[in-house]
Formats: C-alpha cells, sequence, structure tokens
C-alpha cells in the first residue's frame, strides 16, 4: 500500500486513478477535503477495496500516526497543499499551515514510522514531495530554462510555502537519512482541475458566456504539462529516483497566457459551433496579478536521462483532450459551481463507513 496526500485535489485524484488503472496496489488516501478537494472525481472508485479513503488534516499529528501504523505504507507520495497563487496573495496563513507545517508533520510522523521498520522496510521507504516550478523565482525571456541547480527564488506566498516545505524534506533527508525525493513540477492541466486556475477557468466561462480574465498583457509565459504526464513522471521517480534526488518536471510547451487563451476559445468555436459567435469575444484584459512572475520554463532533461520519462501528449493533444473532456462532463463542472461536491462525501462515502 501507498500513502497519497491530497488525493481528492486535481493531479492526486488524476494519479490515484492512473495509478489503480494500472496497478492493483492498493492506496490510502488522506485529504481533508477543503474547496479544492472533490471526491465526487473519484466516484469511480466507490466501493473499491484497493482505494481506502480518509477525510483529515496532514497537520493532525495523531491521525497520520494511527494512519502509518495501521495501514502500514511503503510509502508517502505528498500532494496535499493549498495550491492557487491567487488565494495566497489574498490569505496566506493556511498556505503556510499546510504547505509547511502540514509537510512537516508528515515528515516527523515518517520518521517515527520508518525508525520502527526492519532493516528491508526502511530500505524501501520513500517520502515523495510534489512540488513547483515556482519555488524557482521568474525567469527573463532570455534567461535559461530552470535547472535542478537553480537557486530558490519565491516570489508568492504560495511558492514561499512550497519552497519552506521543499528545505524541510531535504533536511530531513540531510539529518535524518529520510530516504526523500522532490519533483518540481510546470504548470499541470486536464480533466478534473477546479476551475479558478487559468485553462479549466477559461473553458468553463465561455461555456457560460462570462468573461475571460486575462491578467496585465496577457504575455506572461508558463511551461504546460498533462496531467497524465506529471503522474507518470511521479510514478517512474518514486520506482527508481534516487534518494536525497530532485527531479524538475515540464513538457518543453512554453505558450504566452493569452495564446493560451486563444487556443481554447478556438477549440471550443470548432467543438461547439452552436455558439452565439466567436468565444474569443468574451476575452477581457484586467488588473495584473500582484507580483506575478514573467516566465517559468522547465529543464527537464535530468529525469529524461536518468529514469527515461518523456511526456505522452502534445500540448495540441492535450488541450484538446481537455476541452473536450470539460464539454463531456457538464454534471461535474455544474456541481463544481454550485458547491453540491461539497455534498458528495457526506451522500457517497460516509455513508458507506469507508474511513480510519
Ligand atoms: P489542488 O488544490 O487541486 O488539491 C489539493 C488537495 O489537497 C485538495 O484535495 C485538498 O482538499 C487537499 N488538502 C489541502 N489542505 C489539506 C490538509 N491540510 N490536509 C489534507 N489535505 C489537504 O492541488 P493540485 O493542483 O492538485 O496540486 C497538488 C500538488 O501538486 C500541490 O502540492 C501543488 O503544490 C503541486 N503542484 C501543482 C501544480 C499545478 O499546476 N496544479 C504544478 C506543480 C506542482
Ligand atoms: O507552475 C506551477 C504552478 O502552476 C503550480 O505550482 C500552482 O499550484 C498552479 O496553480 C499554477 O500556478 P499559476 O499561478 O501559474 O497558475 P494559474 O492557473 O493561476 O495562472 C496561470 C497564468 O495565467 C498566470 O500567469 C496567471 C494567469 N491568469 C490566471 C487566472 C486564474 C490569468 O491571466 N487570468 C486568470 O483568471
Amino acid at each position: 500500500m501507498i500513502l497519497v496526500t491530497g488525493g481528492a485535489g486535481f493531479i492526486g485524484a488524476n494519479f490515484v486513478l492512473d495509478w489503480l488503472a494500472g496497478n492493483d496496489e492498493p492506496i490510502l488516501n488522506l485529504d481533508l477535503l477543503t474547496y479544492a478537494g472533490n471526491l465526487e472525481t473519484l466516484a469511480s472508485l466507490s466501493g473499491d477495496p484497493r482505494h481506502v479513503f480518509v477525510q483529515g488534516d496532514i497537520c493532525d499529528r495523531a491521525l497520520v500516526d494511527r494512519l502509518l501504523a495501521t495501514h502500514r505504507p511503503r510509502a508517502i507520495v505528498h500532494f496535499a497543499a493549498e495550491s492557487h497563487v491567487d488565494r495566497s496573495i489574498h490569505g496566506p496563513g493556511d498556505f503556510v499551515r499546510t504547505n509547511v507545517e502540514g509537510t512537516f508533520t508528515l515528515l516527523e510522523a515518517a520518521r517515527a514510522y520508518r525508525a520502527g521498520l526492519d532493516a528491508a522496510g526502511q530500505d524501501a521507504f520513500r517520502f515523495l514531495h510534489i512540488s513547483t516550478d515556482e519555488v524557482y523565482g521568474s525567469l527573463g525571456a532570455g534567461d535559461p530554462a530552470f535547472a535542478e541547480t537553480k537557486t530558490y527564488e519565491p516570489n508568492s506566498p504560495y511558492s514561499a510555502s512550497k519552497a519552506a516545505s521543499d528545505h524541510l524534506v531535504r533536511a530531513w533527508h540531510h539529518t535524518y537519512g529520510l530516504p526523500v525525493l522532490t519533483t518540481n513540477c510546470s504548470n499541470n492541466y486536464g480533466p478534473r482541475q477546479f476551475p479558478e486556475k487559468l485553462i479549466p477557468l477559461m473553458i468553463v466561462n465561455a461555456l457560460a458566456d462570462k468573461p475571460l480574465p486575462v491578467y496585465g498583457d496577457g504575455l506572461n509565459v508558463r511551461d504546460w504539462l498533462y496531467v497524465s504526464d506529471h503522474c507518470a513522471a511521479i510514478r517512474e521517480v518514486l520506482a527508481r529516483g534516487t534518494p536525497g534526488e530532485t527531479y524538475n518536471v515540464g513538457g518543453w510547451n512554453e505558450k504566452a497566457n493569452i495564446d493560451i487563451v486563444h487556443t481554447v476559445c478556438a477549440l471550443l468555436d470548432e467543438l461547439r459551433p452552436s455558439a452565439p459567435g466567436s468565444h474569443a469575444r468574451l476575452i477581457r484584459y484586467v488588473a495584473d496579478r500582484p507580483g506575478h512572475d514573467r516566465r517559468y520554463a522547465i529543464d527537464a532533461r535530468k529525469i529524461e536521462r536518468e529514469l527515461g520519462w518523456r511526456p505522452a501528449e502534445t500540448f495540441e493533444s492535450g488541450i484538446r483532450k481537455t476541452v473536450q473532456w470539460y464539454l463531456d462532463n457538464s454534471q461535474w463542472v455544474a456541481d463544481v459551481q454550485s458547491g453540491a461536491y461539497r455534498e458528495w462525501v457526506a451522500a457517497n462515502y460516509a455513508a458507506r463507513g469507508q474511513g480510519t
């Protein structure tokens, strides 16, 4: 068994679904179900004994200790976090608590749990920390892409909290010998992403004929990776990564935000021809995000060279699948927008008695 934290969020849920589609090793999924946690996304696993869901907080040391002692996982894959930069600007406290204190709590629990394993168990144990390229700071137009050796220069409360958590993970390896691995990935997109992030927000707003807000001049650049490619990279790092190492994960897909928005609009024009005019008519330039990082780019040569990982999707294939998924899953979108997804756990999971 592996323990996944944050497995009801966007990347964590995609990871759980992909893992159990190709593998019978069970997952213990610990997630607090904040606004970003959506168990409806995992509806297909309801009643599946390979997926044990526990609603709980990674800051709750007694709970984490009890779960480790009861379920004896061979690894922890740590996704749980507050993840949205705009929210971190308006309310940084939750980011420090979950991303820093929560990671600290998991590291301490993992250290104690591993100490109680036999020698083979201690050797095999892994703590895989999922992090972000935002810890490296912002690039100028001609700067080289972020390599693993790049200094940390986080600029937002979100990226500062993730940087702090990365440093804790590093220190628990160097000081206590915990077999940790860290991945620093670029912007993910794909099915099941909460519509606060750029791509799903543009899709659901366009479908509702609402404005498409583009921050600043729209020329900020991100590197985009289809979520199942990130999940595949995580599986490779977990299976064959070297403890203590970090791996940058990216899609070699640098795009300006405005180009992303036009691509989404063009796909919707094609896939939803009944719309009243081109979707691009909804684009509106709005005030910039404070401290908005200009450009991120990932140098993914280390994971490609050492672990043989490569993205399977191009941006063109991935964005088409993504737009189609949102068109095909209007109920999921409606439930997220109405807040009904938060009632789903009570009706479908808690009643079944899944949990600790
Ligand atoms: P998300 O916001 O969609 O999901 C986060 C999940 O964590 C939610 O299910 C939420 O309920 C859970 N959670 C939050 N606080 C918790 C707590 N205290 N205890 C237990 N669970 C808690 O996030 P995401 O986009 O899926 O990102 C997952 C991880 O990947 C994060 O660590 C993020 O920093 C990292 N990451 C994200 C991206 C991206 O583009 N989304 C890119 C690189 C790295
Ligand atoms: O780089 C990895 C990071 O990518 C992850 O670590 C974060 O968890 C994830 O949220 C994401 O951060 P970004 O800030 O890059 O993603 P977001 O989707 O919020 O914004 C992408 C770009 O689009 C960014 O330059 C801001 C811009 N934007 C965003 C929104 C929501 C807009 O122009 N309009 C918008 O409405």
